[in-house]
């Protein structure tokens, strides 16, 4: 059998974390969430409570430990040993989080811990520059995407669950999606874009189960049975 690496990119709330946690589960392979990896570090900067500039952010950057570690849902995100994986998902977060991903210094250490992370293959890995940066020879590369509607849905639902943390209204989830998306996509260093050799699928009209599905038979005709 052949051991590969399965690199999952798209935009906000498209759902690569379901799936790629899911996907991971079926095959068992190791499952890596790097936007909770770019999420803890934002975390970190917030908390320094310094001015948003690249001497802050790269002060930050070196003094913190990211590290994922396997749990029942799948993973737990550790910053400097603290389990932070609900904090992460906060609504300040979400709003910090793509101007701190866009910093030279953040990538590159976060790309290199991603690297180590994928050295023995076997893992399905999510984020936003899988296939284009971290692993442009990943064997699997899948675009995944939905309607900017279908996504805000996702994401409210998801806020809603949290209680006490969204105060804000489907426009602004919409909002906060879409200019997350303009900011991801638009950035100098690793900017968000599919790979010439990526899949695309679009999940607005089919359910988690079947897009798992798909994917996990694209894997085993690679992978072999
Ligand atoms: O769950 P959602 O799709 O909203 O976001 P995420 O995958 O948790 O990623 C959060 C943010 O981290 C993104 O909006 C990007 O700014 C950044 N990110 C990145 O720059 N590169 C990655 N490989 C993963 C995430």
């Amino acid at each position: 059998m052949r051991k590969i690496i399965i690199a999952i990119d798209g935009p906000a709330g498209a759902g690569k974390t379901s799936t790629a946690k899911l996907l991971a589960t079926k095959l068992k392979y190791i499952y890596i969430d790097t936007g909770a990896m770019y999420r803890a570090v934002t975390l970190a900067y917030l908390n320094s409570k310094t001015e948003l500039n690249n001497e802050n952010l790269a002060k930050t950057i070196s003094n913190i430990s990211i590290e994922l570690k396997p749990s029942d849902n799948g993973q737990i995100t550790l910053l400097n040993g603290t389990d932070v994986s609900e904090e992460i998902r906060s609504v300040l977060v979400n709003q910090y989080v793509s101007p701190v991903s866009a910093n030279e210094h953040v990538r590159k250490k976060l790309v290199d811990i991603q690297r180590k992370l994928g050295e023995r293959k076997c893992c399905v890995m999510d984020g936003r520059d899988i296939g284009t940066i971290v692993f442009p020879n990943a064997e699997l590369k899948i675009f995944l995407t939905a309607s900017l509607e279908e996504r805000t849905k996702r994401r409210w639902l998801e806020y809603n669950k949290q209680a006490g943390v969204n105060n804000l209204s489907f426009d602004e989830v919409s909002e906060q999606i879409s200019s997350r998306d303009k900011y991801d996509s638009s950035r100098a260093v690793s900017p968000l874009y599919m790979a010439d050799d990526a899949i695309k699928i679009d999940n607005s009209n089919i359910t988690l189960e079947q897009q798992v599905e798909i994917i996990y038979n694209l894997a085993i005709d690679i992978i072999g049975n």
